[in-house]
């Protein structure tokens, strides 16, 4: 076995940053993963930071080559709290120099562990964004201020706080947690190893929480096993609603049967009004997926290796039973960020036709081929990639269940990927544009070209022409209806 010849201490704070300078300037000189002692700073009170070799060459980008599919499991991997977190990734970039097919071998056993810390890091930063609870506490200055105490099993604070920078900038706030904190102020992040859990803080919205839980609670969907695997009982102490559950779970045999007993409630008048009108039943699929464990469903997602950069998946939007559903990509950056399809500027383009069509978009289902954001990174800008085949088939189980959920009457496709998930064909859109094919889930198709494309014209009579197109499409849709 060669010695150990480097070891590379790393700060508590900022350890992603200063993993990737020293891995670059380790690969740089070639030195061979055996020969790394990767350690924590404050695990070897001390030592310098970057240990004996505090040499290392300045480095370019271009230097070395990096799939950056791995760039981003190996993020994920950073934060596990696991005594490999460091050395594993190290190895996995080495291996990649030579290995060109390492990232796609799946009986790798690197790249398998790889999969699953990146898996288990993404879940716990998922509960982190799903459990956090803050609450209101005294504010010095004229924002009002908040804190939340959380235990993450992973270090993902540094990686998860943007989230919330981004959700809440208009407050100041805290989250706590057992190895530092994360502090918003004035809408600017920054972290700290101290740590202060904050007092037991009475915010009298917990009680207007507590009463909106305890009646969106269906003892009917109730699945034990699914709730505890979704909401994990390590987490309840820090949950104001989890003290409701087991009284909610108990009772909730009884008030089922109580619930069948009931006598049968009439249909609203504006229902008996709408039954004419009323699509063919089960055009895809015979049974209808619930949509709160289909929506979960999708937000969990990890068919496909998207979820690895993406902030969140984007589910479809619009009523359950709509007549219309349009189909687009994938999200977008803007739509990445706030989890609503068609919300940037392709998402106002959509707006102007469906104004132009007459068509009234939130009487329709507005979704996407794809769930989540494919894109690369140009500096700090994402850039939009186009997803693959694989990514396209993966997610096309979601378009599936979307359409079992809403049968439609039928579906506008908007561009290659959207006609590619829903025809099978994604060939040749201008000279099929406006044509009414055959969906491989049961309603007609009409494809049309993607309102993105309007924005990339260069020339305005081009730009003009596809506006008219894709409102075109939706009257079409909408007169068909
Ligand atoms: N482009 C799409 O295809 N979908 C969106 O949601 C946004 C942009």
């Amino acid at each position: 076995m060669s010695a150990v010849l480097e070891r590379v201490l790393l700060p508590r704070l900022g350890f992603a940053a200063a993993w990737r300078e020293a891995a670059r300037g380790l690969l740089l000189r070639r030195v061979p993963p055996e020969q790394v002692d990767w350690q924590r700073a404050d695990d070897s009170p001390g030592l310098p930071l970057f240990g004996a070799n505090a040499d290392t060459p300045v480095i370019g980008d271009e230097e070395f080559r990096m799939p950056r599919v791995l760039l981003g499991l190996i993020e994920d991997v950073l934060c596990a709290n696991v005594p490999d977190r460091f050395s594993l990734p190290y190895r996995a970039v080495w291996r990649a120099q030579a290995e060109r097919h390492l990232l796609g071998d799946e009986s790798d056993p690197d790249m398998a562990r790889v999969r699953v810390l990146s898996k288990l890091v993404h879940r716990d930063a998922h509960k982190m964004k799903a459990f956090v609870r803050f609450c209101e506490e005294a504010s010095h200055g004229d924002r009002r201020a908040f804190a939340a105490w959380f235990e993450p099993d992973h270090f993902i604070v540094e990686a998860t706080a943007p989230f919330f920078a981004r959700r809440f900038g208009d407050v100041d706030w805290r989250i706590e947690t057992p190895s530092g904190c994360a502090v918003c102020t004035n809408g600017a992040l920054r972290f700290s190893a101290e740590t202060q859990k904050p007092a037991a803080l009475a915010d009298p919205t917990e009680d207007l929480w507590r009463t909106y839980y305890t009646n969106i609670f269906n003892p009917a969907r109730l699945k034990v096993k699914a709730m505890q695997s979704e909401m994990p009982k390590k987490y309840w102490k820090n949950l104001p609603e989890a003290g409701l559950i087991p009284g909610l779970v108990a009772s909730a045999e009884q008030r089922v049967i109580a619930m069948r007993g009931a006598e049968a409630t009439l249909p609203a008048a504006r229902s008996l009004r709408m039954e004419p009108y009323q699509q063919p039943a089960a055009m895809a699929g015979d049974v209808a997926p619930d949509r709160r464990d289909l929506e979960q469903q999708i937000l969990d997602c990890t068919r496909c290796l998207l979820h690895c950069n993406a902030t969140q998946a984007v589910r479809g939007e619009g009523p359950d039973r709509a007549a219309i559903m349009v189909v687009g990509e994938q999200p977008g950056d803007q739509e990445d960020l706030a989890g609503s399809p068609f919300v940037g500027p392709a998402g106002r383009e959509l707006d102007a036709a469906f104004a132009a069509a007459g068509l009234d978009r939130a009487s329709t289902f507005v979704t996407n081929a794809v769930k989540h954001f494919k894109h690369s990174m140009r500096g700090k800008r994402r850039i939009h990639e186009r997803p693959g085949i694989s990514e396209i088939v993966a997610c096309k189980w979601w378009l599936e269940q979307e359409v079992a959920l809403v049968r439609p009457r039928i579906i506008v496709a908007l561009g290659a990927t959207a006609s590619l998930a829903v025809i099978g064909n994604g060939t040749a859109i201008t000279a099929r544009q406006g044509q009414i094919e055959q969906s491989l889930f049961g309603p007609p198709v009409i494809v049309t070209g993607h309102p993105a494309a309007i924005l990339r014209m260069p020339e305005a009579a081009h730009a003009d022409r596809l506006r008219h197109e894709l409102a075109g499409a939706l009257r079409t849709a909408s007169r068909a209806v």
